[in-house]
């Protein structure tokens, strides 16, 4: 093991050329940040512009953009045809009376479309909400109603779970084939020159507490995202680049259009659900080179073990994950069958780009997430806000500002306050230590946010959900320890008098919320309980003592295996 570890853990100077990533370790000023970014010599700013316009007046028109991949179809479009798209698409928000400022959702499967619809809505100065494909209809309810969203681009395809009513604020929705279908008109400037303080993307994100809040970031961000792909994806012109996130989280959108694209690079869509063999015949066609992927995905595909020696998998020259806990186990994995390293990032839906990061190229330490990016400082703080000695465990908090940094929770003025608690620092919820030569540990949350594969799941939206079912009384949910997803959705509930606990109503229950609210929310396992654990002062359910129960319950497992 320990030659492995040595040989993961070292820089390795041929593939990366190390002296640019000493200079940004040393010299870096964020007031600088974006040097390519044209808002730079013309002021006039316009994160979808800089996305896609900009590299087709630069002379990169005939570039290819995007290769798509589903099953059998594939195509691929050139940077003019995604700005041509672009601006059709931007041409019929505006006939239907989307203005600067206003909500535009989309809700689309993992397709150009879904990407194209993003950019048109930002275009023209709207702020792009975009939502994951496997949302049931209260959750798209829910985050529509939420910041009064006032258009939806959805497909025919997803119909029955577009709400059709109680959302006094929608007045359009449009359907991507139709779109597509519309006669092409040409001429006429799309682009809305907007403000850098100006609001463009909108996520939905689960904390502990509450129904998911909407995270807005500004046209600034553009900056951050713009240098961290430069940086931490490495991308160079001849790559191929596949982010496997879709855009409805923000790895997808971030990672999987916005940094990417404003580094010009090409970059793979791909549909259809996780299938290794389709993975690794989808790097093999298209040669691609920098792959950034999560977790649970890595941990799949090395649960199916030889599946890989099928597959010529040798143009991957850079590897990233996110999202979750990355096991030494899985980079190692990595290093000996692809030859490559996974480099670890940490950030969040509300700091808009990455903050704590492997640069290309440095030392690895297999259990760590990195180093701050260049410009970020980061701080393990006490209850008091102080900072603690290197090797102690506490709230993982990043000083501010940050070009990246959330510019508000909508409608949430102290949800947003609940970040900056302490005077200077941006606190994460994470918990963490940091070793003297600054590489990040995480530890585990601060609070009962549930990772599921990566993805954020907030126990009050899935408790909501239960009790709404008729037998239910009470609901607490939390995350169930998993060795492949992380996490588990563990309901546990209290039934309501003249229901008799059985296989078919615990099923019904879960399948209530799976078709309700969405497939990855729904509770992998319920348990029905007398009585569930509260606060003796104000009766809140104890989800901390659930999911001790929980692991104590699990560890007693692993003991009786012995
Ligand atoms: C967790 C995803 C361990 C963390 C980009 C954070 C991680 C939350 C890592 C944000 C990592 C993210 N190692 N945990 N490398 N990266 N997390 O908003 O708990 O969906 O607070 O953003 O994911 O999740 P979000």
């Amino acid at each position: 093991m320990s030659q492995r570890i040595s040989e993961v853990i070292n820089p390795i100077e041929d593939t990366y050329n190390l002296s640019n990533y000493e200079e940004i370790r040393h010299v870096y000023d964020w007031h600088q940040a974006g040097e390519d970014l044209r808002f730079r010599d013309t002021g006039k700013v316009n994160i979808a512009y800089e996305t896609i316009d900009r590299h087709v007046e630069d002379g990169y028109g005939d570039k290819v953009a995007l290769h798509y991949v589903d099953g059998e179809t594939r195509t691929s479009m050139t940077f003019r045809e995604v700005k041509e798209k672009t601006d059709h698409y931007s041409r019929i928000l505006r006939s239907n009376g989307v203005k600067k400022g206003d909500r535009v959702f989309i809700f689309l499967p993992k397709t150009p479309e879904c990407y194209i619809s993003m950019l048109a809505a930002i275009k023209i100065g709207a702020i792009a909400g975009p939502l994951f494909e496997a949302f049931m209809e209260d959750a798209v309810r829910d985050r529509i109603n939420d910041c009064r969203g006032t258009l939806l681009i959805t497909n025919r395809d997803m119909v029955s779970r577009v709400p059709q009513n109680d959302i006094p604020s929608l007045e359009t929705i449009l359907y991507a084939e139709d779109i597509e279908a519309a006669p092409v008109e040409h001429g006429g400037e799309q682009v809305e020159w907007m403000d850098l303080e100006d609001g463009m993307l909108i996520h939905y994100t689960s904390g502990s507490t509450g129904k998911p809040k909407g995270v807005l970031h500004a046209h600034r961000v553009m900056t951050h995202q713009y240098e961290s792909g430069k940086w931490v994806l490495d991308i160079r012109d001849d790559d191929v680049y596949w982010c496997t996130s879709h855009p409805g989280w923000v790895t997808g959108s971030v990672y999987g259009l916005f940094a990417p694209w404003l580094n010009r690079a090409t970059i793979v869509i791909q549909g259809g659900r996780f299938k290794a063999e389709n993975w690794y015949q989808l790097i093999a066609d298209l040669k691609v080179t920098v792959w950034y992927s999560a977790p649970t995905a890595f941990r799949m595909l090395l649960s199916q073990g030889d599946v890989l020696k099928d597959y010529d998998l040798s143009s991957l020259r850079h590897i990233l994950s996110v999202g979750e806990p990355l096991n030494p186990e899985v980079i190692y994995w990595a290093w000996e069958r692809l030859g490559v390293r996974i480099h670890d990032t940490w950030w969040m839906t509300e700091t808009g780009a990455h903050l704590i990061v492997n640069l290309p190229g440095e030392k690895i330490k297999p259990g760590s997430m990195g180093r701050p990016f260049p410009g970020i400082e980061v701080g393990i703080l006490d209850e008091a806000g102080n900072e603690l000695p290197r090797g102690s465990v506490g709230q993982l908090a990043v000083k501010t500002p940050w070009p990246g940094l959330m510019k508000e929770i909508w409608g949430n003025r102290d949800k947003f306050d609940s970040y900056f608690k302490y005077e200077g620092w941006y606190v994460s919820g994470d918990l963490a230590y940091q070793d003297d030569e600054d590489y990040v540990f995480f530890q585990s949350r601060d609070d009962d946010m549930i990772n599921s594969a990566g993805e954020r799941i907030g126990p009050f939206e899935v408790e909501s959900k239960l009790i709404e079912h008729p037998a239910v009384q009470e609901a607490g949910v939390v995350g169930k320890p998993d060795p492949v997803r992380g996490e588990l959705v563990k309901a546990f509930i209290v039934l309501r008098e003249g229901y008799e606990q059985s296989d078919s109503l615990l099923e019904d229950i879960r399948i209530f919320v799976r078709n309700n609210l969405a497939a990855h929310s729904a509770p992998r396992e319920i348990e029905v309980m007398e009585e569930l654990p509260k606060t003796t002062i104000s009766g809140k359910i104890l989800r901390r003592e659930l999911k001790r129960m929980e692991i104590e319950k699990q560890k007693e497992a692993e003991l009786k295996k012995v």
